[in-house]
């Protein structure tokens, strides 16, 4: 298995461009593994972050551009090798530009004056994000078809390849969605079958009568209407791996003729006489707690401890950490092309809100969100909204944006309380114009009457 970003694990590289030739940013504050490299020439830009491995930027958004300028940054931010990171200010916040590269291509911003650690903090942020994408469209970050890079499924990856080099029948726990047949499918590539065939049959979906015929297969002439020999699922599975899937929904009766067939090695077609041996790898999957279910006498216990021999249990999504935006962002180059326009990954509303959701139905319910998404949004990047992902009825954690936006009006209602009320000197002590402060006091309602009156 791949690391998720091999940079991540020698220096982390750091592009730095303005059009300054002694723009303020230095090396020497980074410190150790960090690469700082400047870029000052905007028309060399889009190619030198066209060849770029995955990496943070740094982009200077307090120059004032001419508008071919800002043509050309546009074009070069928007390459998802690099994460960007403006440095703008109040001023130059104003102008719409500078808004929309901010929005549409940046990670965050910071205004000056800022701390550094604060721009640091932000950059190593930005780092991870670009190498996600990094990992994502370079080598695959799983096992096989199975994206994943968290703790938990590393783990995972590991009991897989150790259960998929023995013969012995696997059992695979999890909660719908999870990623069970592609596990199976994974062991039976990884194991010394895998040149035979995968045959998986879903338990829960053959009615009930039909379980024995379809499984053992039968005669001709075994039963009324069997016109012909008919070979059953298990024997198709000869020489390669027979998956099981939903064995807790198997009905009782054909507990017991599975559980013979586990025993001998052997089955016999209904209405024949041969008994046939069979080689083959058996992997069972449920979704149903089947301590529970034979607790409850719905499942055979001699069965189930045949089956559960080896066993492997695959993580719920919400337990995977950022696994969930890898997933994501796979699904989006996969169906990306399915959009009406180019859609340019996920707002940060939407990140956040699938970091938290609890994700009931898994992977496959990330999919299906993703991909109507895809096909539903008006925006370049897809929101919470689309993914109807709405934060508050499931999340009450407030969002980092609500944090700053309450921070941002107590500032403004404490500072104009200390100038009493008058708006000159509060835009100044803010560092923000007349005009600005008016508009911010508009966006969060702030009326002069509505400040608490403090000792005048
Ligand atoms: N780790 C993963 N990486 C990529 N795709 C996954 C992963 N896990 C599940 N999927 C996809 O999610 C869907 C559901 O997986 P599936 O194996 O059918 O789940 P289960 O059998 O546990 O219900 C499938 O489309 C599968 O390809
Ligand atoms: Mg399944």
């Amino acid at each position: 298995m791949e690391r998720l970003c091999k940079a991540a694990t020698r220096t982390a590289q750091v592009l730095v461009v303005s059009r300054h030739e002694d723009y303020s940013i230095e090396a020497s504050q980074f410190g150790a593994g960090w690469d700082i490299r400047h870029v000052h020439q905007l028309r060399e830009l889009e190619r030198i972050v066209r060849a770029s491995t995955p990496m943070a930027g740094v982009i200077d958004l307090e120059a004032d551009y001419s508008d071919a300028e800002y043509m050309l940054l546009e074009q070069s931010l928007q390459h998802p090798q690099v994460a960007w990171v403006a440095i703008t200010n109040s001023r130059m916040l104003d102008d719409e530009r500078v808004r929309r590269l901010i929005r549409d291509y940046c990670i965050d911003y910071v205004r000056t004056p800022f701390s550094f650690d604060n721009l640091l903090y932000t950059l190593k942020h930005a780092h991870g994000m670009a190498c996600l994408h990094g990992g994502q469209v370079g080598e695959a970050v799983g096992h096989g078809k199975m994206i994943g890079d968290c703790a938990p499924m590393r783990a995972m990856f590991r009991s897989l390849a150790k259960v998929a080099h023995n013969e012995a029948p696997v059992f695979i726990s999890g909660e719908s969605g999870t990623g069970k047949e592609l596990a199976a499918q994974a062991i039976h590539e990884a194991s010394s079958r895998r040149k035979g065939p995968f045959v998986a049959i879903n338990c829960g979906a053959i009615p009930s009568h039909l379980v024995q015929s379809e499984l053992f297969g039968y005669e001709k002439g075994a039963f009324t209407g069997a016109n012909q020999r008919k070979i059953g699922w298990i024997e198709q599975a000869q020489g390669g791996t027979l998956f099981l899937d939903e064995i807790g929904d198997l009905p009782l009766e054909s507990q017991v003729a599975l559980l013979r067939f586990l025993q001998q090695g052997t089955i016999t077609r209904l209405g024949g006489h041969q008994s046939i041996p069979l080689d083959l790898r058996i992997i069972s999957a449920t979704h149903v707690d089947l301590v529970a279910a034979q607790a409850e006498g719905r499942f055979r216990s001699d069965l189930f401890h045949r089956l559960c021999v080896l066993t492997l249990a695959i993580p719920p999504l919400r337990e995977r950490g950022e696994d969930i935006l890898l997933l994501a962002n796979a699904v989006l180059a996969q169906h990306g092309q399915e959009a009406r326009r180019r859609i340019r990954g996920f707002s940060p509303c939407a990140t956040q809100a699938m970091m938290q959701y609890e994700w009931p139905g898994n992977v496959r319910e990330l999919i299906n969100r993703v991909r109507r998404a895809i096909v539903m949004t008006d925006n370049r990047k897809i929101t919470a909204d689309d993914l109807q992902l709405h934060g508050s009825a499931e999340n009450p954690r407030r969002t980092l944006d609500a944090i700053r936006e309450e921070a941002e009006r107590e500032a403004i209602r404490t500072v104009m309380a200390s100038h009493g009320f008058h708006v000159v000197p509060a835009a100044r002590e803010l560092n923000v114009s007349r005009v600005t402060l008016y508009r911010l006091m508009h966006k969060h309602n702030i009326r002069v009457e509505s400040l608490p009156v403090t000792g005048e």
